[in-house]
């Protein structure tokens, strides 16, 4: 059986630091499912398929070769690189076009069909640190761990207007990651969520290695 552990968490509360850190930490593959959402949603922008059409977005994922993989040492500056069709696209599905159609493209059943075996397939094979929305709730519920990541809308889209080093434009984030966690929890299939048992950890208050420590403590207080 492998160690896995589920975090989820709404846009912008760490979970991509704190993931990636805690799985050098303990030598386990770090998956961002967030990336394969956001690939399939460059695809369909850029072959005209709509947001809104469910079983065209699934036979699109169907067709579409979405891979999650350890940057390069030519990408220092990446936590992972993800592939759409073979082509490097860890840009791409990071622009604001993207940002706005990904809750839209990620509420669908036939989306979330498609994804479901390929997450579930990587956690079977290495020990895994998962990060999302619906990990612990839907895709590994019987995951090692599950931790849930908070922060407030304001420190999130306080960190964000950091990390893009525009200031004035803190208001415009501050919107965006409330129009996200809207969509995100309001949604019908698989929404964000708490799972039962998680530790809930809030990143306004622990920093990046204060949220490993505890993750790993607990890990070894169960013997895993
Ligand atoms: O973590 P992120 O912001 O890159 O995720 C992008 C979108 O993908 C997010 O708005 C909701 C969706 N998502 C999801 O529905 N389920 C997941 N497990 C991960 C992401």
């Amino acid at each position: 059986m492998t160690l896995c552990v589920a975090i989820d968490g709404p846009s912008g509360a760490g979970k991509s630091t704190v993931g990636h850190a805690l799985a050098q930490r303990i030598g386990a593959t770090f998956v961002d499912t967030g990336l394969m959402y956001r690939a399939l949603t460059l695809a369909a922008l850029e072959r005209g398929v709509d947001p809104d059409d469910g079983p065209a977005l699934g036979d699109l994922a169907g067709t579409c070769e979405i891979e999650v993989e350890r940057p390069g040492p030519e990408h220092p500056d990446r936590l992972e690189t993800v592939r759409l069709d073979g082509r490097d696209v860890t840009d791409a599905v990071r622009t604001p076009t993207v940002d706005r159609a990904v809750s839209a493209v990620s509420r669908h059943a036939e989306v979330r069909e498609a994804m479901l075996p390929v997450q579930r397939a990587a956690a079977f094979r290495h020990d895994t640190v998962m990060v999302g929305r619906d990990i612990g709730t839907v895709v590994l519920p019987d995951a090692t761990l599950k931790v849930y990541l908070v922060a407030a809308a304001a420190v999130r889209a306080g960190r964000r207007a950091a990390e893009m080093g525009a200031p004035e434009r803190y208001e415009e984030y501050l919107a965006e990651i409330l129009r996200r966690d809207t969509a995100d929890s309001g949604r019908e299939l698989a929404p964000l969520r708490q799972a039962e048992g998680a530790i809930v950890l809030d990143t306004g208050v622990l920093d990046v290695e204060g949220c490993v420590a505890v993750i790993v403590e607990r890990l070894e207080a169960m013997g895993a």
